[in-house]
């Protein structure tokens, strides 16, 4: 019987810090390709809380043990050349809104227009739907509570890099 090449999948993006509604959407990948390599780069367009060592730390942290993924560094150059420097057949990207479509769909076109590279979008976990890097960081920078939002490690290095001592925001009788 002939063996078949596993399928891998990267699963990118800038993880400034990483959220859980990427946990979400990385744990759904695992259940679907062999291998998930969960690459972080550094986007030109925002200017990073965290350096790519912290991110990279972060996200470790976050998955532990979890089978079938790793966590690896894009130091710059095209994502399509890295997906096929480590044999990847598709992209992973999670999907909370039409907005992010909107956002990722033309990233998609381009990458499939350079090197055939497919992207598989996965709906996000609804309660997530409102969870991304930068809003968790305004909030949490004004001092609103953002627990349960991202990992408790990432919490508290949040707090700390933000200079946040508490939180307020917490709406009267829950
Ligand atoms: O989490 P982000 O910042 O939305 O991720 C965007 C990212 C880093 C995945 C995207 O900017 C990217 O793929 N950058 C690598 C350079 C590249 O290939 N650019 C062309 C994309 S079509």
């Amino acid at each position: 019987m002939t063996e078949r090449a596993p399928h891998v999948a990267v699963c990118p993006g800038s993880f400034d810090p990483v959220t859980n509604g990427h946990l979400d959407v990385v744990s759904r990948a695992v259940g679907l390709f062999d291998e998930v390599i969960v690459a972080v780069l550094t986007n030109p367009a925002k200017e990073p809380t965290f350096t790519l060592d912290e991110r990279l730390e972060m996200l470790r942290e976050s998955l532990g043990v979890l089978d079938g993924v790793r966590v690896e560094a894009v130091s710059g150059g095209l994502l399509v050349d890295f997906c096929r420097e480590v044999g990847a057949g598709a992209v992973v990207k999670g999907l909370r809104s039409g907005t992010d479509f909107a956002y990722e769909l033309p990233m998609a076109l381009m990458n499939r227009h350079l090197s055939g590279l497919e992207t598989v979008f996965l709906p996000g976990e609804p309660r997530f739907e409102h969870v991304s890097s930068s809003l968790v960081k305004e909030v949490a920078g004004h001092g609103g509570d953002v627990s349960g939002l991202v990992p408790d490690a990432v919490l508290a290095r949040l707090l700390a890099r933000l200079g946040v001592v508490g939180h307020t925001g917490t709406v009267p009788g829950r």
